[in-house]
């Protein structure tokens, strides 16, 4: 599979990297309007550099182009790309809005390529065994659940590029940072019924929230709040995540939600408890989640499946993000049955 790049930031390096470590992927062609950015791309790895994405497109060796640019550019470059039927990995958050959100799926589906959206903390090993104690169904039925994101942004974060913390291009702290936790919640919860919450822009000087708080009613009736900033003095404080269960309490977290935190099952030994634990702490991060999405992506293509992380899931995050934001604008609770105004 031979891929091309478009947006050569910060985040394209996570793809470069994984594309380098994935046998049978490789990077052919980068593209960026600033072609400065391109530069090391070029020299590094020998590959063609594009100022223009129409004639990366045109490009008849790349089967596959990571969307690497601001946010609010992904809807009309997810288009581009899958009317040039080149297959996609799609930065978060999938869009801005859900009206640009159903365009792109629509685009992937009419020409028939596949789409993977990164959200790749899916793939954390401690993750990944909370999810499998969810299917055990050794919590019992869930009462509760705590989302948590207090990290720190400082003002020379925004200020790198005239696109950050505006809520045209890039959102606040949900549509940034804490999205991927909410489509953790929604991985382990399931669907969301009704939403109220309340945001600030309290520190950094940008026009979206930097804190936010919110709850969550899912259609199992079950609880969850929603914490997250990025205001917190003087570095990442807190990522993690907390299921509260009839037979279980487990809390995933640390600076980043990389570990068991507390863990205790009905029926589990200490020792059982302990091994758990100690095998997520010898190998917290995993395999790097940029370069699972991208082997999951080629992996959907050979077999014609569909991605671990479709365009349906990104969508489910960005209507959470998109019913916090609504309901603090209005004051007032959103039913995310009645689907979510654009
Ligand atoms: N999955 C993650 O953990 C994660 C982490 C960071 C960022 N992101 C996402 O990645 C995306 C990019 O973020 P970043 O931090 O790399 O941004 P960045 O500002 O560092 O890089 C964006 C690049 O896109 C280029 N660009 C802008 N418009 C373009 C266009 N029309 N055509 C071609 N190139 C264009 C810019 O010149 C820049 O080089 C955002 O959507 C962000 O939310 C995801």
């Amino acid at each position: 599979m031979n891929f091309g790049i478009v947006g050569c930031g910060f985040i394209a390096k996570k793809h470069v990297a994984a594309i380098e470590a994935i046998n049978g992927a490789k990077l052919v062609a980068v593209c960026d309007k600033f072609e400065e950015a391109m530069k090391p791309y070029i020299k590094e790895y020998g590959v063609k550099g594009y100022k223009e994405l129409t004639d990366m497109l045109r490009d008849e060796e790349i089967d596959v182009v990571c969307i690497c640019t601001p946010s609010g550019l992904h809807a009309p470059i997810a288009e581009q790309v899958a009317d040039a039927k080149k297959h996609i990995v799609l930065e978060k958050p999938i869009a801005m809005t859900i009206e640009e959100t159903d365009r792109i799926i629509e685009a992937t589906e009419k020409n028939n390529i596949k789409l993977a959206i990164v959200h790749p903390n899916r793939f954390r090993p401690v993750v990944q065994e909370l999810r499998s104690i969810l299917d055990s169904g050794a919590l019992g039925k869930i009462s509760h659940a705590n989302c948590i994101v207090n990290w720190n942004r400082n003002q020379e974060y925004y200020d790198q590029a005239p696109w950050r913390g505006t809520k045209q291009y890039d959102g606040g702290v949900l549509m940034n940072q804490a999205i991927h936790n909410l489509d953790l919640l929604l991985w382990f919860m399931g669907k969301p019924e009704k939403v109220y919450s309340m945001e600030a822009t309290r520190l950094r000087d940008i026009e979206a929230e930097d804190v936010s708080m919110g709850v969550i009613q899912f259609e199992s009736g079950a609880l969850a709040s929603v914490q997250a900033s990025t205001t917190v003095y003087p570095r990442n404080y807190e990522e993690s995540i907390t299921i509260f269960g009839e037979k279980g309490t487990v809390k995933i977290g640390g600076q980043n939600a990389l570990y068991f935190e507390h863990l205790d099952i009905e029926g589990y030994s200490e020792n059982y408890i302990n091994n758990l634990k100690d095998k997520v702490r010898a190998e917290p991060w995993g395999i790097p989640g940029h370069q699972q999405i991208i082997r999951d992506l080629i992996d959907s293509i050979h077999n014609n499946t569909s991605p671990s992380v479709t365009g349906v899931d990104g969508k489910n995050a960005l209507e959470l993000v998109i019913a916090f934001y609504k309901s603090a604008e209005n004051n007032q609770p959103i039913n995310m049955k009645e689907g979510i105004l654009q």
